[in-house]
C-alpha cells in the first residue's frame, strides 16, 4: 500500500542531508558521469537536475516514501501533485493508462520538449504522486543532461521544480543550492536552464483540451495539432481550492519583497519608483528584456536579484504577449499575486504604498 503524503508537508522539517553537487556540461554528456546521480535516485535519494525549463527536484515515482521526500524538501501541500519525466513515451506507458490519439499526436510533434500532457493514470503509480487523483502529468524534457540522467535511471522519475513550495524556480545549480541545500542529497549542474520557464501543461482527460498552464510550448501551437484548446487569461483560485484546480494558486513563484505588476506604459515602473520615493518608501525596478525570449530566459534570476537589493517594494512591467510572452506574464502576475497597476495617479500610488504596510 502506498501513502500518501502528509497534509502538513510544508511545516515538517525534514532531517538534513548532505547535498553534492555533480557537474556535467550540457554540451558534452558523457552518460557514465551521470551514473553516481541514477544510483542515489534509484535507491530512493532525492536529486535536482536541469531541464531546458527550470532545474527538477526528482525522485523515483515508483517509491512512495521517495515521492512522499520530495513533498517534504519543497515544503509543497500533499494536494498539489507532481509531473512524471522519462525520456521517451515508451518509458512513460507504465504510467499512463492509454494514449488518447490526440496525446500521441502531441507527443510526436513537441516531445522531447516543454510540454506536460495530463492524461489517465495507470494503477502502477503511487498514488501520491498525483495527489490520489485519477490523472497523471507526464513529460519528456529536452535536456541532455535530463534524458541521459533519466535513461540511466530506467524508472519513471517525478519531479516538481526544485525551489520551496511558492517561492521562485530554479534557473541554475547555484537557486538549487540557495532553497535546498541541506535537505537534498544531490544537485547535477548542467549549467542555466535555456528556456526560463516551466513547461505548458495541457489536460486531455476532458472531451476539450484545457491549458493549465501556459509554457515553452505556445498556445497556438497546441491548437495547430488539438483545434479547440480551453484556456483562461490569469486562471487563478485560493489555495483551498486546490483540489478543482491544482498549481494555479496565486501566491506561485514569487519573491519575498512585495512585486507590483504594472500594464501599459513602458516607463510606468520608473515612474512610480520616483512617485512612492518621494512618499519616503525605497522601491526598485525588476527589468526584463523587451523580448520575450530573453525575457523569459532571465525573468526568474532578475526576480532574485531583485529581492536581494534590499528595496521595500518591487515594480515589473508586463511584457508583449506574444510568444513566451504569456507564460512570462502568467509568472509575474502570480509573483505579484495579482497586484496590477495601470497609471501612477494619487490613488494608484496610494494603493501600491499599502502593500508594503
Ligand atoms: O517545466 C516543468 O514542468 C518543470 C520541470 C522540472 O519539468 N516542472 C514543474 O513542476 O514545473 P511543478 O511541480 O513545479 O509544476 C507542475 C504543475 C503544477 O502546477 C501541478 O499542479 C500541475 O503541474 N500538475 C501536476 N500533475 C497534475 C495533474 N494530475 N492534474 C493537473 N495538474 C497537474
Ligand atoms: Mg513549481
Amino acid at each position: 500500500m502506498s501513502r500518501m503524503p502528509t497534509s502538513d508537508a510544508g511545516s515538517t522539517e525534514p532531517p538534513p542531508r548532505s547535498t553534492r553537487v555533480l557537474r556535467v556540461p550540457a554540451d558534452d554528456v558523457d552518460p557514465a558521469e551521470l551514473d553516481a546521480a541514477a544510483r542515489v535516485l534509484d535507491t530512493g535519494g532525492l536529486v535536482a537536475f536541469p531541464t531546458e525549463t527550470v532545474y527538477g527536484l526528482g525522485a523515483v515515482a515508483d517509491d512512495p516514501e521517495a515521492v512522499q521526500s520530495v513533498f517534504v524538501a519543497k515544503g509543497r501541500p500533499a494536494t498539489d501533485p507532481l509531473i512524471v519525466h522519462g525520456p521517451s513515451i515508451e518509458a512513460l506507458e507504465p504510467v499512463v493508462d492509454g494514449w488518447p490519439d490526440r496525446a500521441v499526436a502531441l507527443a510526436e510533434r513537441f516531445w522531447p520538449g516543454p510540454l506536460t500532457m495530463v492524461l489517465a493514470r495507470s494503477d502502477r503509480v503511487d498514488p501520491a504522486v498525483s495527489s490520489g487523483r485519477s490523472t497523471v502529468a507526464v513529460r519528456v524534457p529536452a535536456h541532455p543532461v535530463a534524458l541521459a540522467l533519466l535513461s540511466a535511471v530506467g524508472r519513471p522519475v517525478a519531479a516538481p521544480s526544485a525551489n520551496r513550495f511558492g517561492r521562485i524556480s530554479p534557473t541554475t545549480a547555484g537557486h538549487v543550492l540557495d532553497e535546498l541545500d541541506g535537505r537534498i542529497d544531490m544537485v547535477v549542474d548542467g549549467g542555466p536552464t535555456p528556456l526560463g520557464v516551466e513547461s505548458t501543461v495541457v489536460d486531455l482527460t476532458g472531451p476539450v483540451a484545457e491549458l493549465l498552464r501556459p509554457g515553452g510550448v505556445l498556445l497556438e501551437d497546441l491548437e495547430d495539432v488539438l483545434g479547440a484548446v480551453v484556456h483562461t487569461e490569469r486562471a487563478v483560485h485560493d489555495e483551498g481550492a486546490a483540489a478543482a484546480a491544482p498549481g494555479r494558486f496565486l501566491r506561485h513563484y514569487a519573491p519575498t519583497t512585495p512585486l507590483v505588476l504594472t500594464e501599459g506604459a513602458h516607463d510606468l515602473p520608473t515612474r512610480l519608483v520616483a512617485a512612492v520615493g518621494e512618499r519616503g518608501v525605497t522601491a526598485g525596478v525588476v527589468g526584463l528584456d523587451p523580448d520575450p525570449q530573453r525575457a523569459a530566459r532571465s525573468l526568474y534570476g532578475a526576480l532574485r536579484d531583485a529581492d536581494r537589493s534590499g528595496v521595500a517594494l518591487l515594480f515589473v512591467a508586463m511584457v508583449a504577449p506574444e510568444g513566451l510572452g504569456r507564460a512570462v506574464n502568467d509568472r509575474l502576475y502570480r509573483a505579484a499575486h495579482g497586484r496590477v497597476v495601470l497609471d501612477d495617479l494619487p490613488a494608484s500610488v496610494e494603493r501600491v504604498i499599502s502593500v508594503c504596510s
